[in-house]
């Protein structure tokens, strides 16, 4: 089994990119665009969006247990796990009303994190992928791709989470694992993140057209 777009009336879009690109900037942009031109739409952040995801970002990011240790087949399995009850509790329900549905981050976050960058075996960690998700794949993913020093820019001198702290190396890993991916798979559009946020965003707005559903005509009750 492989994942695929879901049917049924409403659309599934996620934003990837390493960690200070840019993608949440441009996944609210994009929101509140679709918002104001008809679209039901709702903007998800992985790992969190709902109780227990949320209580699972906390363990997964947080850097003020200096013993809490998670081996890498452990961080996969979290991650699954924040995702499993994201889908499950808010993104399938959102896309059988018909919504526009947004990840900041989605499966894909976990093939370059968790396979790339944790090396750990990158079948194994697409099939947990289609476990996680029951088969659910985004119709459009915009890859948001800067350099790594732009990146660190971006984030600035605050310290960084427990992801953020993994090192160059690391992150090396998973944007080389991005632009691969990228090449793989023509769902995935890569945008110069160093653009200006506008610009990023109008091409953005441009290209997600073919995949918007519909907006109704009904107004509101
Ligand atoms: P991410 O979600 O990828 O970590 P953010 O969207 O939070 O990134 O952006 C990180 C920082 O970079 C924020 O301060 C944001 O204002 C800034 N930023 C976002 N996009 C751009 C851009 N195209 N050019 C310059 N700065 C940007
Ligand atoms: P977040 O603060 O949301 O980062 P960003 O603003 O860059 O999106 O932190 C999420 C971190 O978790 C980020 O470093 C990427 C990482 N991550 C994984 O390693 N695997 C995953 O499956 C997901 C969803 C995120």
């Amino acid at each position: 089994m492989t994942n695929q777009v879901a049917e049924g009336p409403g659309v599934l879009l996620s934003f990837e990119g390493i960690d200070g690109s840019g993608k949440s900037t441009q996944a609210r942009l994009l929101a509140d665009r679709l918002e104001a031109a008809g679209h039901e739409t709702l903007l998800v952040r992985e790992p969190g969006g709902t109780a227990l995801s949320e209580h699972v970002r906390a363990l997964l990011l947080d850097t003020s247990d200096p013993s809490l240790q998670i081996d890498p087949v452990a961080e996969v399995l979290l991650f699954s796990a924040a995702r499993a009850q994201l889908v499950a509790e808010r993104i399938r329900p959102a896309l059988s009303e018909g919504q526009v549905v947004i990840a900041d981050r989605f499966f894909d976050s976990t093939t370059v994190y968790q396979a790339a960058g944790r090396a750990l075996s990158v079948e194994w960690v697409r099939a947990l992928n289609v476990q996680a998700t029951r088969g659910l794949a985004p119709v459009r993913t915009y890859f948001i791709d800067v350099s790594l020093q732009e990146a660190q820019a971006r984030r600035g001198a605050q310290a960084g989470d427990r992801m953020e702290t993994s090192g160059t190396a690391f992150f090396e890993r998973v944007r080389q694992a991005y632009l691969a991916l990228t090449q793989e798979e023509e769902r995935i559009c890569r945008v110069d993140g160093a653009q200006p946020v506008d610009a990023i965003h109008e091409t953005i707005w441009a290209d997600v057209q073919p995949f918007l559903p519909a907006v109704s005509s009904q107004p509101a009750p």
